[in-house]
């Protein structure tokens, strides 16, 4: 499948008005998004791209963005919450909804805010914080998505962890449920259960990695016993001790 979006078919499936810019190729729409809400873009403005030459992971990684095979996305938020962490639960409840309702799949989601399909990571969510240089208050919150949508592009060293969405779908109408949802779910604020009814981690043991994986860290097991009202989750250890982790430098394996 070659993704070519358009704004004008994106807008015929979108139930807000936000404006939509849609790029063949750019560094990262996360860096694009970030420019224009500092020009003053409205709440739900929203940036796709075709390709990005620089698209950038959590923890400093960089995010495979090979050209027409995937949506590569950002929304401008200006947030209720100063936590970025609510953003991201939401986002990753958006994600899996509108793949549900467009693509007929049942993703979950690996804390904090993977998506899976039938074992593989299809999808990732970075979520960035503008501040106001003089109150230090969060102004907006630029929410990238990255949704791979063809599995022979990706590169051939994450062949074993990373899948795609694939089917008879239309990625305009794809791109705009994501949205709608988006939109819908920051509105009506209660998403914590439909996060968890699609959680893979909870009741099952993984490794709690501080500082962020890498393949000669060592990691704690943990069993998660539950995800808390504000995303974070919270873990048993072999010696009885509890904690409950926010995202920031952790990573999880289960
Ligand atoms: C992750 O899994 O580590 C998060 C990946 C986020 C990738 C998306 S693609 C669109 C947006 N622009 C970027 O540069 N990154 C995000």
């Amino acid at each position: 499948m070659k993704v070519q979006l358009s704004a004008a078919r994106i807008k015929e499936y979108l139930k807000y008005q936000v404006p939509v810019y849609v790029f063949d190729s750019i560094d990262s729409t996360n860096t694009v998004a970030s420019r224009l809400a500092e020009t003053g873009a409205v709440h739900g403005t929203s940036v796709f791209a075709h390709h990005q030459t620089k698209g950038r992971g959590r923890l400093g990684r960089s995010f495979a963005s090979p050209s027409g095979t995937g949506i590569y996305m950002s929304v401008i938020l200006k947030p209720d919450t100063d936590n970025p962490v609510q953003v991201t639960t939401a986002a990753a409840v958006a994600v899996c909804k509108a793949l549900e309702t467009v693509c007929d799949v049942s993703p979950e989601i690996k804390w904090v805010n993977d998506i899976y399909l039938e074992n593989k990571k299809v999808c990732g969510i970075l979520a960035e914080a503008i501040s106001s240089h003089t109150t230090g208050k969060i102004t907006d919150i630029i929410l990238g998505i990255g949704l791979n949508l063809d599995a022979e592009a990706l590169p051939p060293e994450l062949s074993e962890i990373a899948g795609a969405v694939e089917g008879d779908f239309s990625t305009d109408h794809l791109a705009a449920e994501i949205l709608n949802q988006l939109l819908d779910i920051l509105q009506a604020g209660d998403f914590i259960d439909d996060y968890k009814s699609r959680s893979m981690v909870i009741g099952k043991t993984v490794s709690v990695y501080k500082g962020g994986y890498s393949p000669d860290s060592t990691g704690i097991n943990a069993y998660v016993m539950d995800i808390g009202h504000n995303g974070g989750l919270m873990v048993l250890y072999s010696d009885g001790t509890r904690e409950t982790l926010s995202s920031g430098e952790i990573s999880i394996r289960l």
